[in-house]
């Protein structure tokens, strides 16, 4: 079943709720592939109705980056999520969703101003009020997100526990290429030249665990290794590649201390701007 109005929406999650239904709901910007599915198929194990919601987000994209572009088709998102196992996208539109005078705004503090945050002004804000919203209006006890944006599962928890949000986060590791590359719908826009340079981005991350587990504790040491990777093996141009704690995403100088790393990247390939990440857990070693 497709949902297009808000309040029809609200009013079939009170009755899920009412007859007593776990509901899921897996938040997307459509152009589903596997990965969504993933979430999809994890939402099914977690609950009675899965909502997935199918929505380009304008408030989370930057003036000059794709909004416009975004890659839309919603009788596939439809096909792709009723086949993952999800009974309502949610698609709602621009408008419904942002009235005219829409004045308000989560605002999630520190971890949104680094990485992501910093090379993407305003991206989280957009992000956690959609999100926000989502929420209220599909009223779930589980939402399911990917891996894949590390650092949006972190705000997006940050938000869940600082705003009092009945909803239990469940992250689902990064779904890849056969040759490593993570799954996005921004993937399309790659020419095959590309496509092929691209997958340094998981070799990259692979060598920096490797070489954590064989005890590297210098993050300097990490970068440059991963950063010398990728200007060698293709024409991306690094935005940045970090060390830094899980939870804080303070950026990280020496690893002891930390049990969790997130190790992530930022490349753009001509226009397209790829992200991906490893989170790692140290057990505290004596080196
Ligand atoms: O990850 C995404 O696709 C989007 O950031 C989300 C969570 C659907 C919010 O628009």
């Amino acid at each position: 079943m497709v949902i297009r109005d808000i309040r029809e929406m609200q009013d079939n999650a009170a009755d899920f709720r009412a007859a007593g239904k776990r509901i899921a709901v897996v938040p997307t910007m459509g152009y589903l592939h596997e990965g969504h599915s993933a979430l999809i198929r994890e939402a099914k194990n977690r609950a009675d109705v899965v909502i997935t919601t199918v929505f380009v987000n304008p408030t989370q994209f930057g003036p000059g980056e794709d909004f416009e572009r975004y890659p839309r088709d919603l009788d596939h998102d439809v096909r792709i999520a009723k086949n993952a196992g999800a009974g309502i996208v949610f698609a709602p539109s621009t408008d419904a969703m942002y009235e005219p005078h829409f004045s308000s705004f989560v605002l999630v503090e520190k971890i949104t101003s680094v990485l992501e945050g910093k090379s993407r002004p305003g991206h989280f804000r957009g992000v956690a009020t959609v999100v926000a919203k989502l929420f209220h209006i599909t009223q779930p006890h589980v939402a399911v997100f990917g891996q894949k944006d590390a650092q949006q599962v972190i705000v997006v928890r940050r938000m869940i526990r600082d705003l009092n949000f009945a909803v239990d986060l469940v992250v689902v590791p990064t779904v890849r290429e056969k040759d490593g590359l993570a799954l996005s719908s921004r993937n399309t826009y790659l020419s095959p030249q590309q496509r092929q340079e691209a997958v340094v981005l998981y070799t990259a991350l692979s060598e920096a665990q490797k070489s954590i587990a064989s005890g590297t504790v210098s993050s300097m040491e990490l970068v440059e290794e991963m950063k010398g990777m990728i200007t060698l093996h293709s024409s991306g141009v690094i935005d940045y590649v970090s060390v830094a704690d899980a939870e804080t995403l303070e950026e990280l100088t020496a690893l002891n201390g930390h049990p969790e790393i997130l190790v992530s990247l930022a490349v753009r390939f001509g226009q397209t701007r790829l992200i991906d990440n490893i989170l790692i857990e140290r057990k505290e070693s004596n080196h």
